[in-house]
């Protein structure tokens, strides 16, 4: 059990560099299944989430290796049968089921279960191989699909879905004839899958909307991609920011990607300054309330409400959260409560009071944007915060540790 240990509170001020995303990176390795040859990805952050993948790929025959890039060369998996002991550890790994699929007419892939922060059904990824012509059963804990060819088709998703509009992208980008998929989800991560299938050769238009065409191609050949900055990531520090009354200069941003995040922080008082990849951001002191609502990009990312929270604990009024996007999402404020902090749970919404002073205790991360609002809380805290499980942590934040510490922090992270 890690332990990220916050010694007292700080004010962040300075510059920092913004890590790869990995939810844009974590579907491109997986669709590296689809093209046999070499391929390499650049600003691919260094993450527990990213070594399973590659493991994941190792494990069906691909050969992955890091060279400063990541290469990976998917010419000789001979197996569409992927790893239960790793898959399990992480839920994109459910991604690998559209490639495998496309690829070798086969996918046996473990079902992703639940996990700490809702049900995660992946009901929506089903019913767009079944449209292109899949056969599927549900057998021990795996799904196992088979098809003669996938054929294009025209898919409505009931819900926006990430991993389904991405899973269903990659299993029509080679086949036959025409994929349109009708309320598709319109994140940046989807795009950049895209701009990435694009260079390897596919048909797909619409990404970055909510309607994707994608017209199949024979084969896809190995390309060179950076993978787009981490937007998470990126807005953790914006609220660390503003939370610790300091300023901060990222680097390596895509502002576009940040506008919900922004114009919430903006709404409460910071000042933000854009500029081509990077943005500043400082605060006057002022923290007014505020509400958030989470939504599908380009809404409030669900990603970033845990450290909003922690935000409006020290605001000058009462906000309220909505969650919409997940079940059960709030598993952090009871961590918060015991900093001090005055919130009160409804449903899908968290009511919270601000102009508590948080106080520095013992808290547990249940899932990694917990763990990130609860390093947050700990740098605004009297006294000293000690985050366990801070395992998740490392897998969303790209040397979160060094970063804070050269932003002014006093933190540590211990194995
Ligand atoms: C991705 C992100 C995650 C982010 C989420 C929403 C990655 C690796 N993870 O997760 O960080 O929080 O998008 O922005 O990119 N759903 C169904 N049936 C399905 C699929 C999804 O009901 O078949 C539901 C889910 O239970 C959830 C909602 O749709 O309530 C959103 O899930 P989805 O957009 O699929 O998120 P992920 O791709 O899992």
């Amino acid at each position: 059990m890690s332990e990220f240990i916050i010694n007292n509170k700080c004010v962040l001020n300075g510059e920092v560099s913004v890590s790869g995303s990995k939810n844009a990176a974590l579907p491109i390795m997986a669709a590296s299944i689809l093209v046999p040859g070499k391929i390499s990805l650049k600003n691919i952050p260094s993450l527990s989430d990213i070594d399973i993948m590659a493991d994941i790929l190792k494990c069906i025959g691909a050969s992955v290796s890091f060279h400063g890039d990541l290469i990976i060369d998917a010419s000789n998996i001979e197996n569409s049968s992927a790893p239960p002991d790793l898959c399990t550890q992480i839920r994109a790994s459910f991604l690998v089921a559209g490639p495998l699929l496309a690829r070798f007419k086969r996918a046996q892939v473990p079902l992703p279960g639940g996990c700490p922060i809702g049900s995660r059904p992946v009901d929506l990824h089903l019913k767009g191989f079944k449209a292109l012509g899949a056969d599927y059963i549900i057998e021990d804990g795996f799904v196992k699909l088979t098809c003669s060819e996938l054929k294009g088709t025209n898919i409505y998703l009931d819900f926006p879905s990430v991993g389904a509009t991405q899973n269903i992208i990659m299993a029509s980008a080679t086949a036959k004839g025409t994929t349109v998929i009708e309320n598709s989800a319109s994140e940046p991560e989807i795009t950049d899958l895209a701009d990435f299938l694009n260079k390897c050769g596919a048909n797909i238009k619409g990404a970055g909307t909510d309607t994707i065409t994608i017209v199949g191609v024979k084969e896809l050949n190995p390309c060179t991609h950076s993978v787009i900055p981490d937007r998470i990531e990126a807005g953790t520090f914006m609220v660390g920011a503003a939370l610790t009354g300091g300023s901060i200069r990222l680097k390596n941003v895509n502002c576009s990607h940040l506008s919900a995040i922004s114009s919430k922080l903006a709404e409460m008082g910071l000042t933000i300054n854009e500029f081509s990849n990077e943005l500043s951001v400082s605060s006057s002191g002022i923290k007014k309330h505020t509400d958030i609502k989470t939504l599908p990009f380009p809404g409030f990312p669900t990603d970033m409400q845990a450290q909003f929270a922690a935000l409006m604990c020290q605001s000058d009024g009462t906000s309220v959260i909505t969650e919409t996007v997940f079940e059960n999402r709030f598993m952090y404020i009871p961590e918060l409560v015991r900093m001090n902090a005055d919130i009160k749970l409804d449903g899908r919404c968290a009511i919270i009071k601000g102009g508590t002073q948080l106080v520095g205790a013992k808290v547990r991360a249940s899932d990694l944007r917990a763990g990130a609002a609860l390093v947050l809380a700990g740098l605004c805290a009297d006294g000293k915060t000690i985050v366990n499980d801070a395992q998740y942590i490392k897998r969303g934040y790209d040397n979160l540790e060094q970063k804070l510490k050269n932003l002014g922090a006093d933190v540590n992270y211990i194995l």
